[in-house]
């Protein structure tokens, strides 16, 4: 494996991940679905660790869209309580190692303490210099369009400004992710190969990489393997 200090490396610079698979790996030991999310959690841990240390400078991490709020409330409240374990366990050992939080979603919509503990980390962390985790909570990409448009439009019309003028970049600078490269790299655990509504717009020319392994079992050496299976891929954007 490759790492931060390999001048000649083609590590992917964005990496970004649909976590799949916790409620089937707790089924699968006859445990409720709130166990494979716990274990998932732990693999976040592992895997923002790892990733960091390699020298991915932005991970990108699904944890809640805007459709898992159609879950049952005790799941939900269980997602929501990992949240906050997450962040009361993992801030200071984030901050330590630079890690910069950033979150894509609408967290107003979040009960008060996830909401709290997210603020906390992302004002905690702001000025680090390190990989930035972009954490997808109440995350959908259309909806992350919508509201780009929305404030595009607000801006033409404060601005006085030429529809035929605008270009990608002036959307792009409302996205969660403005001023970050697009993904290079596209991981997906848990045998379904669909992007569920991910960074729609950010993934136009990104690598997939789909496993059958359960997020759960996913380690710091899978991740390895999907990256090395990039690294050996052409990447054309259209040309030839
Ligand atoms: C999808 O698996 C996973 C989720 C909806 C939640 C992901 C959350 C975590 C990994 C833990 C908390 C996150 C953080 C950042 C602390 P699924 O439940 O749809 O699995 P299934 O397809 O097997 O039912």
């Amino acid at each position: 494996m490759q790492t931060k200090s390999d001048k000649m490396s083609n590590l992917p610079r964005h990496i970004s991940i649909i976590m799949d698979g916790n409620g089937r790996w707790a089924s699968d030991r006859g445990l409720p679905r709130s166990f494979g999310h716990r274990e998932g959690m732990n693999r976040v841990v592992d895997i923002v660790e790892h990733a960091s240390k390699i020298g991915v400078e932005y991970l990108s991490l699904y944890a809640f869209s805007t459709e898992n709020w159609k879950r049952p409330a005790e799941e939900v409240n269980a997602l929501m309580e990992l949240l906050v374990i997450y962040i009361r366990n993992q801030l200071n050992r984030l901050h330590k190692n630079g890690v910069i939080i950033n979150i894509m979603g609408d967290i107003d919509a979040l009960p008060n303490t996830p909401k709290r503990e997210i603020i906390k980390a992302v004002e905690k962390t702001e000025n680090n210099k390190g990989m930035t985790l972009n954490l997808g909570i109440n995350y959908g990409g259309r909806n992350e369009i919508i509201n780009a448009c929305k404030k595009l439009y607000m801006e033409i019309e404060d601005n006085d400004r030429s529809i035929e003028s605008i270009e990608e970049s002036d959307l792009e600078k409302y996205l969660y992710t403005s001023s970050q490269p697009d993904p290079d790299l596209l991981i997906r655990p848990g045998a379904e190969k669909r992007i569920s509504n991910f960074m729609i717009y950010q993934l136009a020319y990104t690598e997939f990489y789909f496993t059958d392994i359960l997020w759960p079992d996913f380690k710091a050496g899978n991740l390895d393997e999907a990256i090395e299976e990039y690294m050996r891929r052409k990447r054309r954007f259209g040309g030839i």
